[in-house]
């Protein structure tokens, strides 16, 4: 079937998808906007609560609360109140990296029993509401267990992405004072296994994890601590599969999920029970329009935002299937991604540019293939997609019959805040579109005024902000404050972002404003590869910009100025590429290091990126009266050869 057509130059839903999608009609955007508080709250009664709310929203810029005194447990909201309906239904497929090995698959029933199990064995643990548990496990059903195993008992956790190093660990493990840790022995990635406990075992030095359960996934071998270590397996073989969830209050913590920021240290985002849970249900099924047989492939890690409210809550909020991938998209065949959504059925595809620029490139015209026949809706979400790689997947994934969401939102937000619905549209390659129903969502120019159309400014949400934003940056009230609230004032959200809207209020998003480069969709901090850089013996001071790579969106370059007695070489430029990648994770490595003498500095001393960003860019540099040193510049050129 045909779910998408064009029309001048714009694509908007056929009439049979109108038939079937959950949300067809215009009017739900107007009626939302004329009481959003009041929608949010018709919305949130498709939840289970224990106990209602008194009163929907509170707000006292910039803190606001929604659901205020209501109860609820969003474990109890994926498993619990699917038992009845369904039961034998599969909640959860796993494909494995290895070939050879069988996927696994969870009905809701199981998956109960599972969560129910890990709950008790935890509280037999000692662990209890508001305790802070750390996840540091790769993409196998254990995770998603440990979250919602977590969420059911009240205790607040905290997934770190598997790729990250023992030092990126440790940092979050120290920030969040987690108790306990939860991780695998290894996990298998291009063929090999990863040592992943290992890297816990060096993540944990100087932290204070009492206890590390341990996942038995790749068999390998692992040092062992009798006094803190304890297997998975043998903490929750004979545990009940019941374990009553707690009562948690809309506000109380639900996680911390730590991100990147304009400075050197992660920033640990705050998400709360109620209104986290109400996003993540709604967004999911209107976004991605869920109908009872869906299977979703959201490929993001666990690790990440969308990991968490599309890999695991809204797809089991919303009753559905969710498909986790063990490897890598193009291990061990350059189309294992295509194989896996051809193998399971795949009915909606999730998945971020840069992945549909890998698969451009690897796969080229699939068409001939593949019939990618399940796929009935195609997403993305992290960087923009450009309208280049919108129509080869729109063209080749989706076969010219699957519309494309093309979603925005943030580690801060909890869910999606502007997206076309599938059964609305219109789908606009390179734009995002509107901004959901019940979200306000505005371009605002250096002055705070309304931006017209066509005319590029920061993006800000307005109140009442959508109930998923976070409720604060976890023991750092002051960044929080300056971050978000500073830039127009406390009512008004600052995303970081500038974006532009055309002339049927369609956005379009063009990038971060701030210190934070997106590579690979992966989202990372200058300051904190400039930290990792800065601490080798060598390097005196550094200044990492992001420049554009057709791959990847972006990667990370570094300046350097150097120590006396420190020699350029192809081994120091490794050795620094290296210590990035130990500190903070492969990911973050440097594409290319440039020595230079002198870094180009205001006269207050700050480093000024944007001009080393425009040198490398060849644009024009604009005023440089404010540099105190601007001989630097014409340095940087000739090293560059420019
Ligand atoms: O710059 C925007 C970009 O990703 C940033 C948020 O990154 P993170 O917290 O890691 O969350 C990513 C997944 C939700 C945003 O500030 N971004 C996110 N989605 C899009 C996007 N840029 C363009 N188009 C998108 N659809």
């Amino acid at each position: 079937m045909k779910f998408v057509e064009k029309r001048n130059g714009l694509y908007f839903p056929t009439k049979e998808m109108k038939k079937i999608a959950l949300i067809s009609n215009k009017k739900i955007y107007k009626e939302a906007r004329e009481n959003p508080i009041k929608f949010w709250e018709e919305q949130a009664r498709q939840i289970v609560w224990f106990k209602p709310w008194e009163k929907v929203y509170l707000e006292e810029p910039p803190y606001f609360r929604w659901f205020v005194g209501g109860k609820l447990n969003i474990s109890y909201n994926c498993l619990d109140r699917h038992l009845k309906d369904k039961k034998d239904k599969i909640a959860l497929i796993w494909e494995p990296e290895p070939l050879e090995e069988k996927p696994r698959a969870f009905t809701y029933y199981e998956l109960y029993k599972q969560v129910n199990k890990l709950a008790n064995a935890l509280k037999k643990l000692g662990i209890k509401k508001g305790d802070v548990v750390g996840i540091y496990l790769p993409m196998i059903p254990e995770t998603l267990i440990s979250m919602l195993a977590c969420a059911r008992i009240g205790a607040v956790h905290t997934v770190i992405f598997s790729a990250f190093s023992p030092e990126a660990l440790r940092t979050r493990l120290q920030v969040s004072e987690a108790k306990f840790l939860i991780t695998a022995d290894g996990y298998y990635r291009r063929g090999k296994i990863i040592n992943l406990k290992q890297n816990a075992d060096e993540g944990i030095k100087e932290t204070k994890v009492e206890k590390v359960i341990v996942v038995k996934r790749a068999g390998n071998e692992i040092s062992w601590n009798n006094e803190k270590d304890v297997w998975y397996e043998d903490l929750t073989k004979n545990e009940s599969d019941e374990c009553k969830p707690e009562e948690m209050d809309s506000e109380d913590l639900l996680f911390i999920l730590f991100t990147s920021g304009t400075s050197g240290t992660p920033k640990g985002i705050l998400h709360t029970c109620g209104g986290y849970t109400v996003q993540a249900y709604l967004t999911g099924k209107w976004i991605f329009d869920f109908h009872e047989k869906d299977v979703l492939w959201c490929t993001s890690d666990f690790g990440w935002i969308t990991g968490h409210s599309y890999t695991c809550y809204s797809p089991l909020l919303n009753g559905i299937t969710t498909l986790i991938f063990e490897g890598a998209p193009d291990y061990p065949t350059p189309d294992r991604w295509a194989q896996i959504i051809e193998k399971h059925k795949v009915t909606i595809f999730y998945t971020a540019p840069t992945a549909i620029r890998m698969f451009e490139r690897m796969n080229g015209n699939i068409a001939k293939k593949y019939e990618f026949k399940t796929l009935r809706l195609l997403g993305s979400v992290g960087e923009v997609l450009d309208e280049a790689s919108w129509l080869w997947y729109f063209k080749n994934v989706g076969k010219e019959r699957c519309p494309i969401v093309d979603t925005w939102w943030q580690t801060e937000t909890g869910g999606i805040l502007i997206s076309s619905l599938p059964g609305i549209g219109p789908f606009k390659p390179g734009f995002v579109g509107l901004p959901f129903p019940g979200v306000k969502a505005e371009i605002l120019d250096e002055e705070g005024k309304k931006c017209e159309k066509g005319k590029q400014g920061n993006l800000v949400v307005l109140p009442p902000f959508p109930p998923g934003l976070l409720r604060g940056i976890y023991k750092d009230e002051k960044k929080y404050l300056e971050t978000y609230w500073s830039k127009y004032g406390n009512k008004i959200y600052f995303t970081s972002d500038a974006a532009f809207k055309d002339e049927n209020g369609l956005i379009r998003i063009v990038g971060r404003v701030d210190d934070v480069i997106k590579v690979a969709g992966h989202r990372l901090s200058t300051g904190e590869i400039e930290n990792a850089l800065n601490s080798h013996e060598g390097v005196v001071e550094s200044a990492v910009v992001g420049v554009p790579d057709e791959i990847k969106g972006e990667v990370p370059l570094a300046f350097v100025t150097l120590k006396p007695g420190f020699l350029v070489s192809e081994k120091l430029e490794e050795e620094l590429k290296e210590i990035v990648s130990k500190k903070i994770s492969p990911i973050a490595k440097p594409a290319k290091i440039i020595f230079i003498e002198d870094l180009p500095k205001t006269r207050s001393g700050k480093i000024m990126r944007r001009v080393l960003k425009k040198i490398l860019l060849k644009e024009e540099l604009g005023d440089l009266t404010t540099l105190a040193n601007p001989e630097s510049i014409e340095k940087i050129k000739k090293v560059l050869g420019l």
